[in-house]
């Protein structure tokens, strides 16, 4: 059940005397919901958006005291200037972006989870990218009053494309719609059906029809669960169970079969014989692949399919430092009766010496971020089995990263109550997230890696700009992911613009920020990072430098690192 606060309370109003009564009845009604156990209560738009310090001062306080119950705060998507209607005022251009007063109100309560906005629907909608914001914001229920519905030809109510397309986006998070009576624009949507006519009783039913039947066409559409934070692995031997979700990925593997299936080809159109390659006999020789961190073997078998197509013969190695999984190898190289083909070597692949070198070396060592479970220091250190000349799959990989609004993610780790948690990226299926600008490349790594020294220590900074038509935004952190070329022309991607097709083995990575940053429409994000290097481990540090500096976080790995 959902209550609702009365519409007068005017806990900001300029005559003490409302003022005075507005505070008393709005504690007194929240603490009678409270009382009842109810879910959440509707409150009320506050009266003067933008100066709302009494109203924002009283809600604060009730969260302090409210363990479950939610409170909704009903904000327009415009809201009108003083004396101007909603409507007229969207035409116009001069109507106050109501997210800037949710944002005054939820910052004064310290971004607390349990108060939520219950956007209210005009019939005029603002910009389509200044709509987005809403995506990575605590949006609790979608408020329709009658009035945004017009009607078909026969007199029955429908609702325009581009509500239609509103609530698809809103149904896809899972948030819930409430229509409303047209009088009610302002107070806080009112449930359906509560009216006093019959003839008006009728309508709110058909209204109700709409949106049911919207609710199954739009809704369709997959929903996503919740944004959910894991922790990246350290360096533990992985589980069967793991290995076992990763192969399920059968489109990784494609894109490594065709990578090495083209670096095959390429190899043998290419007009020298390459030094790797053993002679079996006469007409038959064999090229040395070596699959490094091989796991229970689908690279192996990814391999061993792509030389199939080719019409070549592999000598291949597969190297793994899991004993565990190597178990799994064996039996598939037994199943296969591919036991002359392929050498198991259960070994670190930093310190195996190989008996003969590489034409190909093949490796999936990749995180979220590309370089962040220490691809670049294995490769670097396997790449001397590589011949002059050899492949390596992947080429190279870099990193992409954007600021992000994702106040359920900031609420998580924001929950831990301690430092080292907002010093620590994530692992984390986006869900509802924004994107406050596109995302620009950070780290790029090439293998095989011939400088010398090698230094995979990397400095950047990048600078974002804000969509002025997208309005103003929050900044709770930076969502990252990578783009790989394996070989050629295969790209293997988790960046948005480019991500692989029905490729789920990498979810994007989150950065979070201690504190929120208010960034206005059509301003800068500036971002640091280095990825910084020591003996025995990697970690990342990042900061804010505009709309303002922040603190570094995770100072020398002191909360975050990988170990070597
Ligand atoms: C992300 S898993 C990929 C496994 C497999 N290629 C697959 O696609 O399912 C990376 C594998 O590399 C192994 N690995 C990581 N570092 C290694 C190292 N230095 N030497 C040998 N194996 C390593 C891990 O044990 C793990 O099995």
């Amino acid at each position: 059940v959902v209550g609702r606060v009365s519409d007068w309370i005017q806990p900001d109003s300029p005559d003490p005397a409302v003022r005075q009564q507005s505070v008393a009845a709005l504690q007194h009604q929240l603490g009678w919901a409270a009382h009842l156990g109810l879910q959440a209560v509707v409150l009320p738009t506050p009266h003067r958006p933008a100066q709302s310090p009494n109203y924002a001062q009283v809600l604060n306080q009730a969260l302090q005291g409210l363990t479950h119950m939610a409170l909704w705060l009903t904000v327009p998507l415009v809201l009108p200037h003083e004396g101007g209607e909603e409507g007229e005022d969207a035409k116009e251009g001069t109507a106050v972006d109501g997210w800037e007063a949710w944002h005054q109100v939820r910052a004064q309560c310290d971004h607390n989870n349990l108060l939520g906005a219950a956007l209210l629907v005009g019939p005029v909608l603002p910009s389509a990218p200044s709509l987005e914001r809403w995506r990575g914001e605590p949006v609790k229920a979608v408020l329709l009053p009658t009035s945004v519905f017009t009607s078909n030809k026969r007199g029955y109510p429908v609702l325009p494309r581009p509500h239609q397309d509103l609530l698809a986006g809103f149904f896809k998070l899972g948030v819930q719609v409430r229509g409303g009576r047209g009088e009610e624009d302002g107070g806080g949507g009112r449930a359906l059906g509560v009216c006093q006519t019959h003839n008006h009783s009728r309508y709110i039913y058909l209204y109700g029809l709409v949106l049911f039947y919207l609710y199954y066409k739009l809704s369709s559409i997959t929903t996503s669960p919740n944004c959910r934070l894991h922790h990246l692995p350290r360096q533990d031997n992985l589980e069967s169970q793991t290995y076992e979700t990763f192969e399920k990925d059968v489109q990784k593997y494609k894109l490594y079969e065709e990578a090495v299936y083209k670096a095959l080809k390429d190899r043998r159109h290419s007009s020298s014989t390459p030094a790797t390659t053993t002679t079996i006999n006469n007409n038959n020789t064999r090229v040395v692949l070596m699959v490094v961190g091989a796991g229970r073997g689908p690279l192996v078998r990814a391999s061993m399919r792509a030389a199939a197509r080719a019409s070549v013969r592999l000598r291949v190695y597969a190297v793994e430092k899991n004993p565990n999984a190597i178990v799994h190898i064996q039996q598939m190289l037994r199943s296969e009766g591919w036991e002359s083909d392929v050498t198991i070597v259960s070994a670190d692949m930093r310190h195996w010496q190989a008996p003969e070198p590489a034409e190909i070396l093949v490796s999936e060592l990749l995180g979220s971020f590309g370089d962040n479970e220490l691809s670049p220091e294995c490769l670097d250190g396997a790449q001397r089995f590589l011949a002059p000349g050899g492949i390596s799959i992947p080429q190279s990989y870099t990193s992409y990263i954007a600021p992000a609004t994702s106040h359920k993610l900031h609420h998580d780790v924001k929950s831990y109550k301690d430092l080292e948690h907002f010093e620590t990226p994530y692992v984390v299926r986006l869900h509802r997230h924004h994107l406050l600008a596109a995302t620009q490349p950070l780290f790029t790594f090439s293998h095989p890696n011939n400088d010398t020294p090698i230094d995979n220590s990397r400095y950047a900074t990048v600078t974002f700009v804000r969509d002025p038509a997208a309005g103003a935004a929050v900044l709770h952190g930076f969502a990252g992911y990578f783009e790989c070329t394996l070989y050629g022309d295969v790209l293997l991607s988790i960046h948005p613009p480019t991500h692989s097709e029905n490729m789920f083995s990498w979810f994007p990575i989150f950065f979070p920020l201690r504190e929120t940053v208010y960034v206005p429409a059509g301003g800068s994000v500036g971002m640091q990072m280095w990825r910084c290097c020591a003996p025995h481990k990697v970690w990342y540090e990042w900061s804010v430098t505009a709309p303002v500096a922040g603190p570094i976080h995770n100072v020398g790995g002191r909360s975050y690192w990988v170990g070597l």
